[in-house]
């Protein structure tokens, strides 16, 4: 049974594992843009730890779901095993670039994974994952399809999150559909969409926070520079306003965002193979 359009799912979640050089990248990789690069890399900084909690979350349920979509969630689990592991290997240029990353990913894991997961019911924490799955795939669709990464980010960078952008819109649907196996009530999708957002703002501002703090005290001075390299206004109304009064429609299913050719697009003409649908 799935509550999908016909056709419009990878119904076939394959993992990649392309290799990335980030010694050429330099402290403000966006454009020359302090802000900009520290927003994102703000983000990154969450995804590791983040994507673990997803696999963690969904794996609990694995033997609740029908075969198919337990082989889906199993391909879910080697592509966030992948992107996680590329983005530590992006932490360590930020580390040799002097940024303090080790102390706020030590306060952030201690916070996140040692005290709120483990207060929250499985359930909740897989309605989370759902619900951050929804803003990474929209997130995605935005790097993709905006032209910002190709127009102003160093090479390296661009390719990780590109990379990562594709296979976020393939596996988007995967959380979204065991949380609606183990439990479909609109109430318990509406608790994960609260408490993920909260998480999510809160640790992405410190992590943003403590990039831009470390570059005020090495003299950085002109934070906004280019400040029009990252669609920081898209940030707002596309992936959080948007994004939450979708997925707050009771008919909400994330096959209904048309993206997969976008992702199926770019995986083509980087050499990538593209996936089943
Ligand atoms: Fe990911
Ligand atoms: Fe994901």
């Amino acid at each position: 049974m799935t509550t999908s359009p016909p056709g419009s799912s990878v119904r076939v979640i394959k993992p990649r594992s392309p290799d990335f050089v980030f010694d050429a990248v330099p402290p403000h990789w966006m454009g020359g843009s302090p802000f900009a690069t520290q927003l994102i890399n703000g983000v990154n900084l969450l995804f590791p730890a983040g994507e673990r909690f997803f696999v963690r979350s969904v794996r609990r349920y694995l033997d609740q779901v029908e075969p198919e979509l337990a082989a889906q969630a199993r391909g879910f689990f080697g592509q966030e095993g992948r992107h996680a592991r590329a983005h530590e290997d992006f932490f360590e240029a930020l580390t040799r670039q002097g940024y303090p990353i080790a102390s706020f990913l030590s306060w952030y894991e201690r916070m996140a994974y040692k005290h709120v997961e483990p207060a929250a019911s499985p359930v909740l924490r897989l309605a989370v994952t759902a619900a951050l799955e929804h803003y990474t795939a929209i997130m995605a669709e935005g790097a993709l399809r905006d032209g910002f990464l190709d127009a102003h980010a160093h090479e390296a960078v661009r390719d990780l999150l590109k990379w990562h952008a594709c296979e976020e819109i393939e596996h988007k649907a995967v959380a979204f559909d065991v949380l609606q196996r183990v439990d479909p009530r609109y109430r318990t999708r509406v608790a994960g969409m609260a408490l993920g957002t909260l998480l999510l703002l809160s640790f992405w501002a410190v992590a943003t926070g403590t990039l831009l703090l470390h570059d005020r005290r090495q003299g950085v001075r002109k934070f906004f520079r280019l400040g029009n390299t990252m669609p920081l206004k898209g940030l707002v109304t596309e992936v959080f306003y948007a994004g939450i009064r979708d997925y707050l429609r009771r008919d909400f299913h994330p096959d209904q965002r048309d993206n997969q050719q976008l992702a199926r697009d770019y995986l083509v003409a980087a050499g990538f193979e593209p996936a089943a649908v």
